[in-house]
């Protein structure tokens, strides 16, 4: 995939990029932002990321031609794809139209090359177990943030009567027959959630999934996973209760859209004191988020379908803290904390989700900001304004925070190793130069 600025539409299959091309694009762009304009427009808002992969997983469950639509073209999506050839599936994505044939399906390793770039690669592991009672999926090691364990899925998956073995750094199981169990999450999971349900939707009989993740994508994937005929109660609530079936019929769904992207650009209309309408987007899903953007001073009209906001003069300041949906996004806590760098007044931001997802803070200290951090929380004192500087992307919503820091800096930020960004928005620096931001992809 090309997602340099001025490079053509995406419209040819866009899994036939080389690992090799990809990983020398990927490593070599940076971003050059000249900071101080508002942002003005209407722009749409891409198919989710963190619900695409799991349904792209899900086609794993039954053999056939599947059908997703609203597809974002990211560096995740592409990565899930190759996941999915890896196994044997044919993957094609055209327009956003991602088109998925599992019927020859017949490896079942998920490789550490693939799984270590994106730890959502896990979510072969239950739809792997519950169709060909055999997985080879390797363990996705840390992230740049933390640990980021997955003993949540091996625990259910276990409970669901896998017998499952770490073999050189791979889950590895065989000759599993999944059955119904009752299962009780200790901490909010949302991979952990997808991934049984999908495995639960063709064990034998029935499951109960306790103090399950709320998330659109979890609530998305089990609508998905009824379309296609698997029995699923609870829908929305903490306890989901499913009645295993034989067999499932091949997908054909639309991907909700990004509130992660949306709520993205809602701060960076706030940031610049802009004036933003996001498209195909769906207020009800990041109500925390626009609760939190109205503090800072952020007016904010949600419309069926379309979100319009304007920016203040100068943000106020607000305390935050994340937590599982419907609370504040853990995906938004970095972008929230380039916005509050400016705010005036100070500010504390918590994250409870994840207790050292923080590696935004030095970046966002060189430009300027006034932040301290202390256990899981950063606290924050407004500053006038923040000074372009060189910088370093760390991971995907550490790098969305630096492009908004970057979008109210004086001057030029130069944003390194925006690989990270190219992860999980869809061409932002296109869609915010759309908007009047000053922005230019070059090489490193
Ligand atoms: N956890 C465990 N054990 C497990 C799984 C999770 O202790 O087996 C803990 C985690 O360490 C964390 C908490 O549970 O403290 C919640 O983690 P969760 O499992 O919900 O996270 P995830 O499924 O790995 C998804 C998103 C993340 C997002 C988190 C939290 C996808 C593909 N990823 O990850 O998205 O931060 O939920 O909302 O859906 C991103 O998009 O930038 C991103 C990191």
């Amino acid at each position: 995939m090309d997602v340099r600025a001025g490079a053509p539409p995406l419209s040819s299959s866009d899994f036939a990029v080389t690992p090799a091309e990809a990983a020398d694009a990927r490593t070599m762009d940076a971003l050059l932002i000249e900071g101080g304009r508002k942002l003005e427009g209407r722009v749409a808002i891409s198919g989710a990321k963190n619900a695409a992969l799991p349904v792209m997983a899900a086609t794993l469950l039954a053999p056939g031609v599947h059908t997703l639509r609203n597809v974002p073209l990211l560096a995740d999506t592409r990565t899930m794809g190759k996941v999915l050839e890896q196994l044997g599936a044919k993957v094609e994505l055209q327009d956003h139209v991602c088109t998925i044939d599992t019927s020859r399906v017949t490896a079942v390793e998920a490789p550490y090359d693939l799984v270590k770039t994106m730890r959502a690669s896990i979510y072969v592991l239950g739809p792997l177990l519950a169709r060909f009672g055999a997985a080879r999926v390797s363990l996705p090691g840390g992230c740049a943030w933390g640990p980021r364990p997955v003993n949540l899925h091996l625990e259910g998956m276990r409970a669901l009567g896998a017998d499952l073995q770490i073999d050189h750094g791979y889950i590895v199981g065989k000759d599993v027959r999944l059955r119904g169990a009752e299962i009780r999450f200790g901490t909010v999971s949302v991979g952990a959630t997808g991934n049984l349900l999908m495995a639960a939707a063709l064990a034998q009989g029935t499951t109960a999934l306790d103090q399950v993740a709320l998330e659109p994508d979890i609530t998305a994937l089990a609508e998905v996973l009824v379309a296609c005929g698997a029995r699923i109660e609870g829908i929305g609530t903490r306890r989901l209760v499913i009645h295993g079936v034989a067999s499932l019929t091949p997908i054909d769904a639309t991907i909700i859209p990004d509130r992660i992207e949306a709520a993205t650009f809602m701060a960076a209309a706030a940031i610049t004191g802009g004036h933003l309408t996001l498209e195909r987007c769906e207020g009800a899903h990041m109500a925390a988020a626009i609760h939190t953007l109205e503090d800072t001073g952020c007016s904010v009209l949600p419309e069926p379908g379309e979100v319009t906001i304007t920016g203040p003069r100068r943000p106020r300041a607000t305390d935050v803290t994340t937590a599982p949906f419907p609370g504040f996004p853990t995906d938004m806590q970095a972008q929230m904390m380039a916005l509050l760098s400016i705010a005036a007044g100070t500010s504390q931001v918590t994250d409870t989700v994840y207790l050292d997802r923080f590696t935004h803070v030095p970046e966002l200290v060189r430009l300027g900001a006034d932040i301290r951090l202390e256990g899981n929380a950063a606290v924050i004192r407004g500053v006038e304004r923040l000074q372009a500087a060189p910088v370093m992307a760390t991971d995907i919503r550490a790098s969305a925070a630096l492009v908004l820091a970057a979008l109210a800096a004086e001057g030029e930020t130069r944003i390194s190793r925006i690989y990270h960004l190219d992860r999980g928005y869809e061409r932002l620096d296109l869609k915010l130069a759309q908007l009047g931001a000053r922005v230019q992809r070059v090489r490193d």
